[in-house]
C-alpha cells in the first residue's frame, strides 16, 4: 500500500513518567523519535497573527512538540497536506527533510519546542515555495 503523509509524519506519543509530584516527560534520540538529535531550539511569543516556518529542508528531520500552550502545523510534500494541532507536552509530529512546514495559530502561552537532526546551516533551508516543489519534482 502507498505510504502516505500521514504515515512520512508520524504523531509520537512520549513516556510520561509523571507521579504525585507532577509531569515528566522523556525524549531519548534515537529511541522515541528516530534521529540523534543536534539541535534544539524552541519558539514563544507568538501568536495567531503570524505565519513561521514556510520551508522545507534538504536534509534536517525535526520534531514538534507543545511543551506549553498550543499551535497548529500545517504539513505538506506538495501534494497531501495534513494539519496537526500541537496541544499536548508529550505529544509530537516526526517531520522528515523535504517536507514543507508551516506553524501557525500560536496560543498566547505556547512554546514550541523544535528537536533537529542537524546543527543549524541555512544553506539547506528551501525557502520558496515553487523551488520546494521543483525539488520534489526532480526527486522522482
Ligand atoms: P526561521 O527559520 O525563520 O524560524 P521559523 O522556522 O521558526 O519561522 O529562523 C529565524 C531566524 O533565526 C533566522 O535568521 C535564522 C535563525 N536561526 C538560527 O540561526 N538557528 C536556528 O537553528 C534556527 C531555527 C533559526
Amino acid at each position: 500500500m502507498k505510504e502516505t503523509l500521514k504515515d512520512r509524519c508520524p504523531i509520537l506519543t512520549f513516556a510520561d513518567l509523571g507521579d504525585e509530584r507532577g509531569k515528566l516527560v522523556v525524549i531519548e534520540g534515537e529511541r522515541a523519535i528516530p534521529f540523534r538529535i543536534e539541535r534544539v531550539f524552541y519558539i514563544y511569543d507568538s501568536d495567531d497573527t503570524v505565519v513561521r516556518g514556510q520551508h522545507a529542508n534538504r536534509e534536517s528531520e525535526f520534531v514538534l512538540i507543545n511543551v506549553a500552550g498550543q499551535s497548529k502545523v500545517r504539513i505538506t510534500d506538495g501534494k497531501e497536506e495534513i494539519i496537526v494541532e500541537l496541544n499536548k507536552p508529550m505529544m509530537g509530529v516526526y517531520i522528515p527533510n523535504m517536507i514543507w512546514k508551516d506553524m501557525y495559530d500560536f496560543s498566547s502561552d505556547s512554546v514550541l519546542l523544535v528537536l533537529a537532526s542537524t546543527h543549524y546551516d541555512d544553506s539547506e533551508y528551501i525557502r520558496d515555495y515553487d523551488e520546494y516543489l521543483k525539488c520534489v519534482e526532480k526527486m522522482k
